[in-house]
């Protein structure tokens, strides 16, 4: 009885505590509430609920998009999706309490009491659930979308975040700001990706949420009860994205936002900078040591002090008498010139940009229509209004100078936008391409607008591809331009974590990403920055850069051991070409980055999202790096699934492995992947120096099916769009012992003639070519140099030893398969 009267009064205490909380809610927190109305249009459901419009479109079979307002939905407009639904089966039924809509791949069923979404299999396991009581709602004018946190959930992806690669228990805000210096989990940094990918239970999704306001995202790092994304105004407009394997979820996200075109070829090659080589004496200095040193570069990059004070589009002419000249012996050495340019115009009566500007009225303004102003570099400065159509074309006509300079590359920067004090005011008004926006919903696309602007009018000017750098961007940034990092320390713990942020935009759709190696403020150790160099030839973008008061940072400013082995690896870069630009060929067509967190292809193996192994990553369909910090001596290194060769022996490693190895500052440990077909050269001083006619294919035996497309074009036009290219498939069959290379495709001969494919692991194999015996060649190689002296656990020159066999085969015969 006792026990009764106490359920009881419980009872009524909760009902008390609801209806309070119930009447709290509905004052200050508005849910999207009940469903009143369905229309199904086609591929979309309209709905309308207590106080929302909501409208669900199938974009294809993997991608629903979901877009709420409390209003009306407003103009469909994006600066990040590019692509249109497709035609695709979608079978939309409704009951009493639900709307479901199946496609060939995902369900996704519609609760209507309240508006509750939950995104299924076809077999019916939860992928992805709106938390049942929160769901969707708006507190003042920030939206945000609840969903449920499943047990053991990870979450990677989002762009250019600090921190680890599983983004569980934090939360992250998208500005993007300029931060000098930033800590290894300081959020926001410099650009802003609303794109993560969810991992749990054998699933994973990927969310893109398309709103460019400040923007919230939240990982649990409230309690284990959900996970959330928030937009401080506008739509809740975000894209769901299913598919089996993580791979295609970046395959769906870059055919909505776009993928890269391929890059020109001398932009993956060296590049020298530092802030700032100045005068052009100093830039033919560095160029000719490169060359004296015989370390293979294609880039040279000239920062801020190239400008008369710091005035875009100028020169100083006392530092740079005549460009052009310049340019053109530098072209002559095989180096290619890319410059910095800011968008802060200075405002000066008499500097003819701002002149032009101001006759174009193409900077961005307060509401009574006077310029914002704002002070950077040159002192007070305007700002072009690259979210309008007319911003972007007077840019695009400034920036056409510099093509007739001889520059190939340009570099934007500052571009968040950065103004001393950081204080841009929120009532400055943005053109967003016709419905005018505040800086609240202007910022996060403002990189992204100028990169674009840049990469139009650079392209058009240079009549061929241009390399384009940005540091701030917004989602769909790699259609227009690479990235890097911004300002890092000279720190193991920032190098580690640069390697993170370029896995983290790698999954975020960005292939071309790179970090200042070697660290921009302060000074490395030699160790640091010897290892920060190994890396470096295995990311995107490989550019050593350093600040203003820092010590010189070219490779052969660190004694004599660093050089030679910094030196190695950048020869083994080069020699790795083939094998990059083929790497970058494929992000063009299926999005895949050429840096990759091992969550892409090991998704769910706890071991990846560990803090230990978060920052091993596989270079393309190939290789997997271990980047230890400098200090270490002995490394645990995770071996996936399946079977690895050490790079530098060919030492086969059995997967599933924790292995402890010793590691020496001599080599980077790198690892190849059962199957692998790695194509290569012979070592060249820059992209524009012609290999040997022998590309050499190794290929690394396994259990594996492989396929790589090898791919090559003139590297610097776009006549590949019209078929100007050669590719080849070559297959691994494991199961039949067979390697196929089947027939060329595109209108143009290989620029090698002779295909050498090296055989990896096969012992004394006998090797059939089309069925017929071959005689194999028996020879020695290694990947790196030997140097003995420094090498003192022989760790390096000791691949292979005889065992490597080879066949010698002519690149422009028709499809062969080779059996073993
Ligand atoms: C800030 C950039 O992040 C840095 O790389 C550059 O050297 C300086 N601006 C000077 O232009």
């Amino acid at each position: 009885m006792m026990k009764n009267t106490i359920k009881l009064l419980s009872g009524l205490l909760v009902t008390f505590a609801c209806a309070g909380s119930a009447m709290a809610q509905s004052s200050v927190v508005k849910s999207v509430g009940n469903v009143t109305n369905v229309q199904v249009n086609g591929q979309q459901v309209n709905l309308t609920t207590a106080n929302a419009h909501v409208q669900v479109t199938v974009y294809s079979p993997s991608v629903i998009r979901v877009r709420m307002d409390k209003q009306q939905l407003g103009r469909d407009f994006s600066y990040a999706v590019i692509a249109q639904p497709e035609k695709v089966k979608a079978t939309i039924t409704q009951t009493g309490d639900n709307v479901s809509i199946v496609t060939d791949s995902v369900k996704l069923v519609i609760g209507k009491k309240p508006f509750h979404t939950t995104f299924y299999t076809l077999d019916n396991k939860v992928i992805s659930e709106d938390e049942t009581g929160l769901n969707t709602s708006w507190v003042n004018e920030s939206v945000t979308t609840y969903k449920h946190m499943q047990p053991g959930e990870h979450f990677v992806g989002l762009g250019e975040k600090t921190g680890n690669l599983d983004r569980k228990g934090n939360g992250y805000t998208n500005w993007n700001s300029d931060t000098y210096g930033y800590r290894t989990d300081q959020d926001p940094i410099y650009s802003d990706i609303p794109f993560y990918i969810g991992v749990h239970h054998d699933v994973n999704y990927g969310i893109f949420m398309d709103n460019t306001y400040q923007s919230d995202f939240n990982f649990g790092a409230s309690n284990n009860r959900f996970s959330s994304f928030s937009a401080r105004g506008g739509e809740m407009n975000y894209y769901f994205i299913y598919h089996k394997q993580l791979a295609d979820i970046i395959t769906s996200y870059t055919a909505l936002t776009g993928r890269m075109k391929m890059p020109p070829l001398w932009s993956l090659g060296y590049q020298q900078n530092r802030y700032s080589y100045y005068p052009d004496t100093e830039v033919m200095r560095i160029a000719q040591t490169l060359r004296e040193k015989k370390i293979p570069a294609d880039g040279i990059t000239l920062d801020i002090h190239y400008m008369d004070k710091y005035k875009v589009f100028t020169w100083d002419k006392q530092r740079f008498p005549d460009p052009a000249k310049m340019n053109a012996k530098l072209k002559d050495m095989g180096f290619k010139l890319t410059v910095i340019v800011d968008p802060g115009v200075k405002a000066e009566k008499g500097y003819g940009v701002y002149e032009r500007g101001l006759k174009d009225d193409i900077f961005i303004k307060y509401a009574d229509s006077t310029n914002y102003t704002g002070e950077v570099w040159p002192g007070w400065c305007h700002f072009p209004d690259f979210t309008a159509e007319k911003g972007r074309n007077w840019w695009q006509a400034e920036i056409k100078k510099y093509a007739d300079d001889g520059i190939s590359g340009i570099w934007n920067d500052m571009n968040e936008i950065s103004t001393w004090g950081q204080k841009m005011p929120d009532n400055v008004l943005f053109n967003y391409d016709g419905q005018t926006a505040s800086h609240l919903q202007g910022r996060n696309i403002y990189g992204l607008n100028m990169a674009r602007a840049s990469f139009e009018g650079f392209r058009k000017a240079l009549n061929k591809r241009p390399f384009i750098l940005t540091r701030s961007g917004y989602a769909g940034l790699q259609r227009y331009t690479a990235i890097w990092t911004g300002d890092n320390r000279a720190e193991d713990d920032h190098m580690l974590m640069g390697v993170r942020l370029l896995t983290s935009l790698g999954m975020s759709g960005v292939p071309f990403t790179g970090m200042d190696i070697g660290g921009f403020t302060g000074n490395p150790t030699v160790p640091l920055y010897t290892r920060w160099m190994q890396i470096g030839a295995f990311t995107p973008y490989f550019r050593n850069h350093t600040g203003v008061n820092t010590k010189s940072a070219e490779p052969w400013a660190f004694g004599e051991e660093a050089l030679e082995i910094v030196r190695n690896y950048i020869n083994l870069r080069y020699k790795l070409m083939p094998f990059v630009y083929s790497s970058f060929y494929e992000a063009t067509q299926n999005g895949h980055p050429v840096v990759r967190s091992l969550a892409i292809n090991y998704t769910h193996d706890e071991k990846v999202y560990s803090a230990k192994y978060q920052n091993q990553y596989e270079f393309g369909n190939g290789f997997m790096v271990a980047p230890f910090a400098s200090t270490e001596t002995y490394g645990t290194v995770y071996f996936p699934k399946g079977q690895w060769y050490n790079l530098y022996n060919d030492e086969l490693i059995a997967g599933n492995q924790e292995k402890i190895m010793p590691v020496t500052i001599q080599t980077l440990p790198v690892f190849v992947k059962e199957s692998s077909i790695i194509p290569m050269q012979s070592l060249v001083q820059s992209t524009s120096e012609k290999p040997t006619d022998t590309l050499t294919v190794h290929i690394y035996k396994g259990n594996l099916n492989n396929s790589f497309v090898y791919y090559e074009d003139d590297g610097e036009s776009y006549n590949y769009e019209n078929g100007s290219f050669y590719k080849r498939t070559i297959t691994y069959d494991a199961a039949r012992k067979q390697i196929t290379f089947a027939k060329a495709e595109g209108s143009v001969a290989s620029k090698f003639k002779h295909i050498k494919v090296q055989f990896h692991g096969f012992g004394n194999a006998t090797v059939k070519v089309n069925n017929k015996s071959v005689k194999t060649n028996t020879e020695a190689m290694s990947f790196l140099k030997a140097i003995s002296s420094f090498d003192p656990q022989g760790t390096v020159n000791k691949a292979d030893g005889n065992n490597t066999q080879s066949i010698m085969l002519d690149s422009n015969s028709n499809a062969f398969t080779i059996s073993y």
